[in-house]
């Protein structure tokens, strides 16, 4: 199988990966159907130097330019995955891609940047960023860093300030779930929210309440029920709801935008729902596998099967996912994710006899731009410029580096994919470019494929072959203040102003 290329162990520096037969510094894609989210049209595309030189109709190139044809096919931004774990240490072990094998495989699938979550290390932010920015060193691809806040103190607070004014960190997670771990409780979530809003920094929750999930999962252990299905069983979509409504009000309370990530139900996409009709600025992420699958996997007699699925929040019964996909059809939801968090079989099989020590995580990097597009484009519920918008542009847009990222315009970074809509994919561990001995989506097939990935400029992903290049990538600095911030002063502004007559009368009386 000739997309099999450099499975786990194997050294990826050497030639069998076709590394370094990079192509020409010249691209021109011809003829295609060229999608921005504001707009579609059949022109061709011109890279010169990994950026996006024009687009226009019947562009005139010498023969020192590679050229593409597209007729007939879709030319878009790659993609950007807004949520990866890559070489995450997590619950005792280690993801088993690493940033150069998870951007491999991402790019195989038509993603061309990705922004990854830096876990502090002992509580240190800088450490954290230091450590991942080693990590990310042979990277092949585009990234950017989110970080995770796991304590507070006054050198966290500090921390913070410095990694957005000098680090490129635009973006804080806080995990009111994990109880013994990443959880945080609800006064840190107040100080975290406070000091993003004072950064104009995004502040991103992963929502469920830990403390319920703890009680949940002892009542499993106590009912002998110790299989991957408890895991579902532990942490019901009302946990999800609970949290996801309470980040949502403390958000409100302090006035700053959210980011609910991995949103896997009804129970937590109504919440955002109702925030949003309301007017609060609250984005949510559903990922691939809340999407398209739900929980039966979780049941499987085979330990190995059932226990790919175990990922937090649980995936849902089925129902959820089809709510999801209606949810970004139609606005309440922004844009996907994947949480690609890939844990092999023997590292899942840690929690053979105990549910709670089954690392949690799966895939979805290299599957998230097909199962999309089959999903929402061929099913008729979105449009292919929603495509582009809900798969790239949109995560740029928040982000605040669009149109560097996000878009197919002149000056752009070249980051593009041509998408056959009369061609098919077909999911399998035995086919994909992540070093996982399964696929969560093992065995799905549908309509699309991503034929060709050009990321910074180079050809990396064409015939089924990657010619990928470790330290091709680059760290990508997102600046604070995104449009979400847009006008959150002039707000501030009329809330202190409505306080100014209590506190005349307060002064009147004393
Ligand atoms: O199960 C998951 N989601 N693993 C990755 C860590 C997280 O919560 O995002
Ligand atoms: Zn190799
Ligand atoms: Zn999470
Ligand atoms: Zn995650």
């Amino acid at each position: 199988e000739s997309n099999q290329f450099c499975e786990a162990g194997i050294g990826y520096g050497d030639s069998e990966c076709g590394i370094a037969s990079s192509s020409s510094s010249k691209i021109l894609i011809k003829g295609g159907t060229v999608v921005n989210a504001h707009h579609l049209e059949v022109a061709d595309v011109y890279v010169e130097d990994g950026i996006i030189a024009a687009v226009k109709p019947n562009i005139k190139v010498g023969d020192d330019v590679t050229v593409l044809d597209a007729a007939g096919k879709f030319v878009m931004p790659g993609g950007i995955d807004p949520h990866t774990h890559l070489a995450m240490e997590f619950m005792g072990t280690v993801t088993i891609d690493d940033f150069f094998s998870g951007q491999a495989a991402a790019l195989a699938g038509g993603t061309t940047m990705h922004i990854d979550f830096v876990i502090p290390v002992n509580g240190s932010l800088s450490a954290g960023f230091e450590t991942y920015l080693g990590k990310a060193k042979r990277s092949c691809m585009d990234y950017g860093f989110h970080m995770a806040i796991t304590k507070w103190d006054e050198t966290v607070s500090r921390e913070m300030e410095i990694m957005v004014k000098e680090k490129g960190i635009n973006s804080f997670k806080f995990f009111l779930a994990y109880k013994g771990s990443l959880m945080i409780n609800d006064e840190l979530l107040l100080e975290g929210f406070k000091k993003c809003k004072s950064l104009g920094a995004l502040a991103m929750v992963h929502a469920e309440n830990g403390d319920a999930v703890f009680e949940g999962q002892k009542r499993m252990i106590e009912l002998g029920i110790t299989g991957p299905e408890g895991h579902a069983l532990s942490r019901p979509p009302v946990l999800e709801g609970e949290a996801t409504a309470r980040a949502i009000r403390l958000a409100g309370f302090v006035n700053t935008p959210l980011y609910i990530v991995h949103v896997m139900s009804i129970d937590a996409m109504e919440e955002i729902a109702e925030a949003r009709k309301s007017g609060q600025r609250v984005i949510g992420e559903p990922v691939a596998s809340g999407l398209v699958l739900d929980d039966s996997g979780l049941w499987d007699p085979d330990f190995a099967t059932a226990a790919k699925f175990v990922m937090s929040p649980p995936i849902r019964a089925p129902g959820h996912g089809k709510a999801l996909q209606a949810g970004l059809s139609t606005g309440i939801l922004q844009l996907v994710g994947t949480d690609h968090c890939a844990f092999n079989s023997t590292q899942k099989a840690f929690g053979i006899d105990d549910f709670r020590k089954i690392p949690n995580g799966v895939n979805g990097v290299e599957e998230r731009m097909h199962l999309v597009w089959d999903t929402m484009v061929e099913s008729g519920q979105i449009s292919v410029t929603d495509y582009v918008r809900l798969t790239s542009t949109e995560c740029a847009r928040i982000f605040n580096i669009y149109p560097r990222k996000g878009a197919i315009l002149p000056g752009s970074d070249a980051d593009i994919i041509i998408l056959n809509p009369n061609s098919s994919f077909e999911i399998s561990a035995t086919s994909h470019h992540s070093r996982l001995d399964t696929n969560v989506f093992e065995g799905r097939r549908g309509k699309g494929k991503v034929e060709v990935t050009i990321a910074g400029g180079r050809v990396v992903w064409e015939n089924g072959q990657l010619k990928v290049v470790p330290g091709s990538g680059n760290y990508v600095e997102m600046p604070p203040f995104g449009y979400l911030f847009d006008g959150i002063e002039k707000a501030d502004a009329k809330y202190l102003s409505s306080l100014q007559a209590p506190v005349k009368r307060f002064k009147a009386t004393t």
